[in-house]
């Protein structure tokens, strides 16, 4: 049955007409504990979702809504590694990269948590050798830094959980991380490395994507200019991949390719062995210790109910703004410097996983999807564009994220820091009038402006596979009940054929033949290239 014919739907849409004017003052002043009461806690993960524009009857309805599009048989399709990705024919078992050693999920008829813990094996015991100095370059000297080539879900991840977790990393180590096409971002990147102690890993789901395959070239061009040697690539380059045969086509030796499996997403993949750049950085404990925190979370997930299961609320939570309210935007705001890539990392996880217009025929679908996800740290969006979120004309729903630990003892900071998290949201959903003095209006707040808080004790590796885990679940929530295929991206393919045809017209003699914009612009670069 279509979405929006469900009874629930139904009985949405008239109930977000009869909250047309409830302010969040008056469900806070009518319940005076009702903070406390809209707050769930998971194994230390704290989820505060009193500011929220809904009463105990729309999440009854939202749960109505859930049960009406069987979302329990949807969370035990994914567990078990059903092909829920069905353009694909794939499963989609994130989950399983976490799942302990003695579980056993079959995808046909093989038991894939084996495979898991050998590749995890391979890549914690390599580790050991980068870490303490054994695996040598050409040239006899340890390795001093890693640089992880890959874009999209083959660096977002690693990318956002190194940085979150720097704390934990390796002194002697300098990782860094290379995706864009764009040449001054490896040049930088290799600038002041040593080819004779650089260890580059490729790291790419497919291995055939233009932006890793152009930028591993050039690295292998950076560090044969310098070590003239093919056979030194056999030590300073490692490949991720689930692509064996491109691997070796490109000239890296399977023996250094680290293996995962199409039924891995690619934004769902930190947890495999494209975290093998965050686990040369953290060590393989600390990566054990995130993949404990993301399980943690599953098993949260599969088992606890609607109302106190943390990503199930947040999914239902994004419905009701996304498709009743018709909040367009949602943003992430970590009140954390160490979470900065959280909103990058989420971004491609939801929108990718979620910018969906059809339903699993690929008939249009009527109703909206995936919300834009976009953030930045707190406080410094405090003094950026927290302006519209207290004043403009569209309300953006939020997730405060704060940390109740931090790893330094500038006390005073930390102080300031989480007291600017807890007035932001008191200043949006509650606001404050001024309309005496001569800049009435101007200095109204009128509040009422929802948000979720997540509060994590520590920033650790276990918490942060915690904070992943609810967001990869609160998006299946959503994907679920909007009938789409949060598992496939077809949507990015468009764009990568007309880049392969452009790039044939800037570098050969080739007419440009586009609609009258592109011509120009192409023609406008070919001029300038010569
Ligand atoms: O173009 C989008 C995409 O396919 C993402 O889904 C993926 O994470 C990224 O490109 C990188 O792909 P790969 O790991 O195959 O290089």
């Amino acid at each position: 049955m279509n979405l929006a014919e469900t009874a629930a739907w139904t009985k949405l849409r008239t109930h977000r007409g009869d909250l047309r004017e409830t302010r969040l003052r008056e469900l806070f002043d009518r319940e005076p504990g009702h903070g406390p009461a809209m707050t769930i806690e998971h194994s230390g993960l704290v989820l505060d979702y009193s500011k929220n524009l809904l009463t105990a009857e729309t999440l009854d309805l939202l749960i109505e809504l859930a049960d009406e599009r069987e979302l329990g048989t949807g969370i035990r399709a994914m567990f078990t590694g059903e092909a829920i990705n069905t353009t694909e024919q794939r499963p989609a078992l994130h989950t399983a990269l976490r799942a302990p050693a003695a579980r056993s999920i079959e995808v046909g008829g093989r038991n894939v948590v084996t495979d898991i813990r050998t590749v995890l094996d391979r890549m914690s015991a390599f580790a050991e050798r980068v870490r303490s100095g054994q695996w040598r370059g050409a040239t006899g000297a340890p390795i001093r830094a890693v640089v992880n080539i890959g874009i999209g879900g083959s660096d977002l991840g690693p990318a956002m959980a190194y940085q979150a977790l720097r704390e934990f990393a390796s002194e002697t180590l300098d990782v860094r991380f290379v995706a864009n096409i764009d040449g001054h971002d490896i040049s930088r990147t290799l600038h002041h490395l040593d080819p004779a102690t650089t260890l580059f890993v490729v790291s790419s789901k497919t291995f055939t994507t233009i932006e890793t395959l152009t930028n591993a070239r050039t690295a292998r061009e950076w560090l044969l200019a310098a070590l003239d040697e093919p056979a030194a690539i056999a030590r300073h380059f490692v490949a991720v991949s689930t692509n064996a045969r491109e691997v070796a086509a490109f000239g890296i030796d399977p023996a250094n390719m680290f293996e995962f499996w199409d039924w891995v997403g690619g934004r769902y993949s930190l947890h495999s062995a494209i975290g093998l750049s965050l686990m040369l950085a953290i060590g393989p404990d600390n990566f054990r210790g995130m993949l404990a925190g993301a399980h943690s979370i599953d098993e949260h997930f599969r088992t606890a109910p609607p109302r106190q299961n943390i990503p199930i609320l947040l999914g239902l939570i994004g419905v009701w703004y996304r498709n009743f309210w018709h909040a367009h935007t949602h943003a992430v705001l970590p009140y954390d410097q160490r979470l900065s890539r959280l909103p990058a990392y989420l971004q491609q996880l939801d929108m990718e996983s979620n910018g969906k217009s059809v339903d699993h025929q690929g008939n249009p679908i009527g109703y909206d999807t995936a919300p834009i996800v976009w953030g930045e740290p707190g406080t410094n969006g405090q003094h950026a564009f927290y302006q519209l979120l207290h004043q403009g004309t569209t309300t953006v729903p939020a997730d405060f994220i704060g940390v109740l630990r931090p790893r330094h003892d500038l006390t005073e900071h930390h102080d300031l820091l989480m007291a600017n998290l807890f007035a932001q949201t008191e200043a949006l959903a509650f606001g404050s009038a001024d309309d005496t003095g001569p800049l009435r209006g101007h200095r109204d707040f009128r509040g009422n402006r929802p948000s979720n808080t997540l509060l994590l004790r520590h920033l650790t590796p276990y918490t942060l596979g915690q904070l992943i885990a609810v967001y990869e679940h609160k998006i299946f929530t959503q994907g679920w009940i909007w009938g789409i295929n949060s598992f496939d991206q077809w949507g990015v393919e468009l764009g990568k054929v007309l880049a392969t045809k452009i790039y044939a017209e800037l570098t050969t003699d080739q007419p440009s033949a586009h609609d009258s914009s592109t011509t120009a612009l192409v023609n406008r670069y070919r001029h300038a290239r010569k």
